[in-house]
């Protein structure tokens, strides 16, 4: 397959983690609103559960979209701690993480709950992020496109080409998260062509060219020129440089160059 250069718009999430307090997450998203001025990138945030109404009210009448962490893929019911799509959209959240390597590593979620999760969130209309990924002893192994393939197929299993319109795959490293480790330009590249490669082969070349496929993995202002000039590295999923404001919105910036370049 050949990589064409589609426009596609780029997408920046701030995966705030489980950081921040209501104070500390409400000068944040003033700080982003009002340093994005206009832009070409479709810019996400992450806030912790517990925040997301407060953080909504204030990204109001900006288009920086307000997204969860996770969710549970039931509707309501006898499911102490979760929380359901309509709770979410209620809170004025559009877009939600699936699979994140801390919720598959730390919390243990199986292929088969990032699966019903994933279906969940686009049933309910949700921007859906599937995040995935190798971990460092697999990639030693020369496992990634192997781990990539497996954890997209059953993350997959049931979603429909339409559904797909409304998903993004986050590639993450695992060992590059947290860890001021950074895959490479190329190597970030060859794997997320093969992913691209993998979506023609599941579903077919429209769909293969259509897809947002964004990195994720100590992406800082310092690396993001680079990363998101590559060819099928549509944007970023930022950890711990989405919480400095300005580290946020130079990372922006950088998508918004990607944005010019595409369209230019
Ligand atoms: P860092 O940018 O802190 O490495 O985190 C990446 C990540 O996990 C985003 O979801």
């Amino acid at each position: 397959m050949s990589t064409k250069n589609t426009p596609r718009t780029p997408f920046v999430g701030g995966n705030w983690k489980m950081n921040t307090n209501a104070s500390e997450g409400a000068a944040l998203i003033r700080s982003i609103v009002d340093g994005l001025g206009s832009t070409s990138v479709d810019v996400a945030v992450y806030p912790p559960f517990v925040y997301i109404r407060e953080i909504a009210a204030i990204t109001n009448g900006s288009s920086v979209q307000v997204g969860a962490q996770d969710l549970y893929h039931a509707s309501n019911g006898a499911f102490t701690g979760e929380i359901s799509t309509d709770m979410l959209k209620d809170c004025s959240v559009s877009t939600v993480l699936t699979g994140h390597s801390e919720r598959r590593h730390v919390l243990q979620e199986t292929n088969e709950l990032v699966n019903q999760k994933t279906k969940a969130a686009l049933n309910a209309g949700l921007t859906t992020v599937l995040c995935i990924g190798e971990t460092l002893d697999q990639r030693e192994h020369g496992k990634t496109d192997a781990v990539n393939e497996a954890q997209i197929r059953s993350g997959l299993d049931g979603v429909s080409k339409a559904d797909l319109s409304n998903l993004i795959i986050a590639y993450e490293p695992v060992w590059a998260i947290g860890t001021g480790m950074t895959a490479t330009p190329d190597d970030a590249q060859d794997a997320h062509h093969a992913i691209r490669e993998l979506i023609a082969n599941m579903y077919d070349q429209d769909a293969a060219d259509a897809i947002r496929i964004i990195y994720g993995g100590s992406m800082k202002p310092a690396n993001a020129g680079e990363l998101l000039a590559m060819p099928d590295i549509d944007g970023g999923l930022i950890g711990g440089a989405s919480l400095v404001a300005g580290d946020f919105g130079a990372i922006i910036e950088a998508a918004n160059v990607r944005a010019a370049t595409l369209v230019g």
